[in-house]
């Protein structure tokens, strides 16, 4: 077969007629902020900053062409105003009391969108205290083993699914404990067994995820927890068509670390040590005072530096890095968190040098537009015949703190190398030239 005809068209991609039903297992802080941010923007009260899907431009051809449209205008990517939300959620309430929870936005701003937001109410869930400590939900689902469970999950979806005509499902649930890969991981087969067994392996996240896979439909993980990062998940994902992608959404501090560590890979620049601290009160920081779901948490953001820099091939500049982070609760500070990096460098003959690093952010203000677009490319993924049985969406790694990734191969850790594989892949199932950089002056 020769490459033309191998090729994917653009006219092989499904396109995005009715609506696309977003379901969120967890609907606190990112999953309001989310939700109410969209109809703030489907209103025309408000700008979705932050969201490539949204805002993003995409160069086509040689520079000189100065061809860039919005990527909304050149892929075929989901309408705002077609995007319909569910979801599960440990408490009660509506989504308007959640989102007061929360204490992301604005009451002024809210109070513009009260109804809508009142209009949706989380579903009971599927949880286990085993599995996040430090919560005590009221809205719990019964049954008799996990298997019953995961398929009360898909009586739900069956349900949504008369009501949207595409579906995507995306975790923005607590992080739960460390859970390291066992033999329930490694194949489908064991994995539903384990759904019987009621295996300590299989936590709740997963149980959504087997459950949307089995529908065929696309699963993504704003979380660090395992979930869909083990074998018999990906072969799921690969045998009903449905893409996977995770885990962690990078947002405010490895957001950073990803753009400056580069940074000093590229002018080989030492390091000897990065400290990162962070304080914040939201209920995303009581859970990770637990020690155990900390560690999810700190693994997912401990290997970005290791990947990036490369050791082994440096021992010169990164052979001793001390890297250390900490999440400090704290609540006086809500959701808005504070995120301190001290970061000794050194240079030419080794002399030392600091960079200090003071990030005042919002957490679910930076998580809720890639929250946002990672809804709107998984389900481009699931309608593009190329992408959609390639299991996990390496291309989407932009998104992540930990990107998953198919056995073997290494993830992409570098913001802007992940930046161009993403605007690549676009252009790769849109038919158009990829941009290699390659060009002469007068191209
Ligand atoms: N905000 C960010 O910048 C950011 C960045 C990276 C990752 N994350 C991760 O995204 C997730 C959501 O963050 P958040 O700030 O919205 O937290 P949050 O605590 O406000 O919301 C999480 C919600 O999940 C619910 N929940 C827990 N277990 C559940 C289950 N089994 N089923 C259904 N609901 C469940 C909780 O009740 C809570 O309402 C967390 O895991 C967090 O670590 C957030």
């Amino acid at each position: 077969m020769t490459e033309a005809s191998t090729a994917p068209k653009a006219a092989d991609i499904q396109p995005a007629a009715g609506k696309l039903g977003i379901m969120i297992p967890g609907m606190g802080a990112v999953a309001t902020t989310l939700i109410a941010g969209v109809e703030a923007i489907r209103r025309g009260l408000a700008k979705p900053i932050g969201s490539m899907t949204q805002m993003g431009t995409i160069r086509l051809g040689k520079r000189s062409d100065d061809n860039q449209p919005l990527i909304r205008d050149f892929a075929p990517i989901a309408a705002l105003d077609d995007l319909v939300f569910t979801g599960w959620d440990i408490f009660g309430g509506n989504l308007y009391e959640a989102a007061r929870t929360a204490n992301v936005l604005d009451r002024d701003q809210l109070e513009e969108i009260r109804p809508f937001l009142e209009s949706i109410e989380p579903m009971p869930a599927v949880f286990d205290q085993h599995y996040v400590k430090r919560l005590t939900g009221t809205r719990i689902k019964t049954g008799k083993n996990k298997c019953d469970l995961a398929n009360q999950i898909r009586n739900d979806i069956a349900e949504f699914k008369t009501r949207t005509d595409r579906q995507v499902m995306l975790w923005c649930g607590s992080t739960e404990i460390f859970l390291e890969q066992t033999a329930v991981h490694q194949t489908l087969a064991a994995f539903e067994k384990g759904l019987v067994d009621d295996d300590p392996g299989i936590s709740p996240s997963m149980l959504y995820a087997w459950a949307c896979l089995k529908e065929g439909i696309p699963f993504a993980n704003g979380a660090p927890n395992l979930t869909v990062d083990i074998p018999a998940l990906r072969e799921l994902s690969k045998l009903t068509g449905a893409p996977i992608c995770g885990k962690d959404f990078k947002t405010g501090q490895t957001f950073i670390k990803t753009v400056l560590a580069p940074a000093f890979k590229t002018r080989y620049l030492g390091l000897s040590g990065w400290y990162s601290t962070n304080i914040l009160g939201n209920r995303d920081g009581e859970v990770l005072d637990d020690p155990e779901s900390f560690k999810t948490k700190e693994e997912s953001k401990l290997g970005v530096l290791e990947y990036i820099l490369q050791p082994d091939k440096h021992p010169d500049l990164y052979k001793d890095i001390f890297h250390k982070v900490r999440i400090n609760y704290y609540p006086p500070r809500g959701d808005n968190k504070e995120g301190w990096d001290n970061i000794d460098i050194f240079g030419w003959l080794g002399y030392p040098m600091q960079l200090k690093v003071d990030f005042l952010c919002r957490d679910s203000i930076l998580a809720a537009p890639l929250a946002l677009d990672l809804c709107l490319y998984m389900d481009l993924a699931a309608r593009t015949p190329s992408l959609s049985h390639l299991g996990v969406q390496e291309w989407l790694s932009f998104y992540f703190k930990a990107p998953d990734t198919a056995p073997g191969n290494i993830p992409e850790h570098d913001l802007f190398i992940q930046s161009m594989k993403l605007k690549n892949t676009l252009r790769h199932i849109m038919g158009e030239d990829l941009v290699t950089h390659l060009e002469t002056p007068n191209d």
